[in-house]
């Protein structure tokens, strides 16, 4: 919300907080959706550039954090998963997890590759999330955010000291408060329109499904720091929304996505503008834990087979050389292609064209109001 109640949207306790000019944030996206470019380019437009580090290693990080750095002086955020894996998911269990292997053998023969095999001696390993951290506080960034729990006292603490501002993502209120508790400093309050895995940890995601203009609000009202508010927003309407229902930023995932600075594959990013990109089902299908892709032939046909599905990120090892084989083909209706609910409002190719779409808009929005 704006801080002095008028027209001036950009000017937020946010925006106060991180020294940056407008309340815009880029989603910071996992899984090879960023890039040091995407981030940059957000932050030295004014916003807050996001790099989602969950899949890289400790020193993976700090190249990552310096190559952003090299781009711009601007504050920035790198993201991670405070958990890393699900029961189960820690190790691979060739009895365990044989029902997903032949779930999807017939895809590999479709495709003619081989299926995931794996013996007791297959390196695998889930990040470490506490050897990841070390690396970001070594590198501070200005803001760490984080999905999927809470911190412990004493990473919170040595970003405290650091000087390192921490944002945790909250899909209920009851989450939101628990960060607050904790003394994490930024709220991000992600409605379940979001792009990408589902951010609860409190309860099971099925019973933490609210859309974005119920959540902020409620999390607004609930919480003393500030929040910002993350879902289905892609364009000016969005932002003002957002600022109206008590944030104090607006993050944006799936239309930076679209641009040509982030990581995603050509296919991908031309897939957010077509008519196909309208539906997006939320489905485990693709890693083992519930996120929202465009939907599709092999979310459809997994419905039936929960059951079959190995625990995170076992069950995204397992699929990972399909994954790789569809896309290598063109497969898309076998892939996880990851989108929001507003995934239909992209409009712009260019990262900087967005933001400076977003922040024209916005004020169009600002100056037709009467307050
Ligand atoms: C491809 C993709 C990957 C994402 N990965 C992460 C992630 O690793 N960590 C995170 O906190 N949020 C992640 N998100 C969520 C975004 O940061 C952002 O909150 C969300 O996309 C906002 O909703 P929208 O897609 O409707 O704009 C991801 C989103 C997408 C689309």
């Amino acid at each position: 919300m704006p801080v002095d109640g008028k027209n001036n949207w950009a000017k937020t306790r946010i925006t106060e907080l991180l020294k940056i000019q407008y309340p815009i944030f880029q989603g910071p996206f996992g899984r090879g959706g960023s890039t040091p470019l995407l981030a940059a380019t957000v932050s030295n437009a004014g916003g807050l550039g996001g790099y989602g580090g969950n899949d890289l290693s400790p020193e993976e990080l700090t190249s990552v954090i310096s190559e952003i750095r090299a781009l711009t002086d601007k504050p920035f955020n790198i993201n991670l998963w405070v958990s890393t894996f699900d029961e189960g998911g820690e190790r691979l269990d060739a009895s365990k997890h044989r029902p997903l292997i032949e779930l999807l053998t017939p895809y590999y023969r479709e495709l003619g590759v081989e299926p995931a095999v794996f013996a007791d001696s297959t390196p695998y390993a889930p990040r470490n999330f506490e050897e990841q951290v070390d690396a970001l506080i070594e590198a501070k960034p200005a803001v760490f955010s984080f999905v999927f729990g809470v911190p412990s006292d004493e990473i919170l603490r040595r970003c405290r000291s650091e000087g390192i501002l921490t944002a945790g993502a909250a899909s209920t209120v009851d989450e939101a408060k628990l960060l607050e508790e904790a003394g994490v400093d930024i709220v991000v309050a992600s409605g379940f329109e979001a792009g990408g895995h589902h951010s609860a940890f409190l309860r099971s995601e099925e019973e933490s499904q609210i859309g974005t203009f119920a959540l902020v609000p409620q999390i607004a009202d609930a919480v003393k720091v500030p929040v910002v508010a993350a879902g289905g927003i892609a364009d000016g309407r969005g932002i003002a929304a957002a600022l109206t229902l008590g944030a104090d930023a607006a993050q944006i995932g799936t239309a930076f996505l679209a641009c040509d600075e982030s990581g995603a594959t050509d296919a991908h990013r031309q897939l957010l503008f077509k008519e196909n990109a309208r539906t997006t089902v939320l489905t485990r299908a693709f890693t083992g834990r519930l996120a929202r892709g465009v939907h599709n032939k092999f979310a459809s046909e997994m419905k039936r087979h929960e059951k079959e599905f190995a625990p995170y990120p076992a069950h995204n090892w397992i699929i990972a050389p399909l994954r790789a084989a569809a896309l290598a083909q063109g497969r898309l209706d076998l892939v996880g292609l990851w989108a929001g609910q507003a995934a239909r409002l992209s409009r712009h190719h260019k990262t900087d064209e967005l933001f400076a779409a977003l922040v024209q808009d916005t004020n169009k929005i600002y100056e037709n109001r009467t307050l």
